[in-house]
């Protein structure tokens, strides 16, 4: 039987990212990533970028980049026919592990009637904090949601209670930099 398994994202995996992309972004608006920036995930941000395979099949993804001491998770998606398996808990596995210790905040954008995504955010500790308007264009609306500096310690009490993530290296401070002052930093309207 073949199982599922998870890796960073590799200049090689290019083609199958767009693939995926088409797939399950496709025929809804507002469509695709592009290349450009699908590129930039296999070849820059591979540390914060993650397939799912199923065997060696391409089933999943999660993209994700850091910015100074934040990150911004832009897709996290499974084809239709390995969602409700282990692939997205170990998408989102891998990528806790991969910023638990180098972000103190973690940023997503939903789409209001996109309840499944919304669910895994919350199981994260993500709050939702701005609803936008005319995000992608006009008329499209989106949910900005953040793992504040708080529950991003609480997250990662989690994974280490759980064995996925060892002690701290070093002693951490935690920053004092909360929603409100994260949210003036990006500009974001409510
Ligand atoms: C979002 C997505 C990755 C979730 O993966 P999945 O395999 O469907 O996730 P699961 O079926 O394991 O569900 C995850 C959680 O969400 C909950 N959930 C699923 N569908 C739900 C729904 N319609 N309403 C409320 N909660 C829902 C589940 O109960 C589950 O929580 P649990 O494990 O505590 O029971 C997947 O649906 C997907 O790829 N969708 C298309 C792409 C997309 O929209 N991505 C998000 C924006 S980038």
């Amino acid at each position: 039987m073949s199982e599922y398994s998870v890796r960073n994202l590799c200049s090689d995996d290019f083609v199958a990212i767009m693939g995926l992309e088409r797939r399950i972004f496709g025929d809804e608006p507002p469509g695709v990533l592009g290349p450009y920036y699908v590129r930039l995930c296999c070849d820059v941000y591979a540390p914060t970028c993650f397939v799912a395979l199923h065997g060696d099949e391409p089933v999943g993804y999660l993209l994700c980049f850091t910015r100074g001491r934040e990150a911004h998770c832009t897709t996290l998606a499974v084809v239709p026919e390995h969602q409700g398996s282990r692939a997205v808990a170990l998408l989102l596995r891998g990528f806790v592990r991969a910023i638990v210790d180098e972000v103190d905040a973690c940023w997503f954008t939903v789409s209001p009637d996109n309840a499944a995504a919304r669910a895994l955010h919350a199981t994260l500790g993500a709050r939702e904090v701005a609803s936008v308007l005319d995000y992608y264009g006009p008329g499209d609306r989106r949910i900005l949601s953040c793992i504040d500096a708080a529950r991003f310690d609480a997250l990662r009490s989690r994974y280490q209670r759980l064995g996925l993530v060892g002690p701290r290296a070093v002693e951490h401070t935690p920053t004092t930099q909360g929603i409100d002052q994260i949210m003036g930093h990006l500009g974001a309207a409510s």
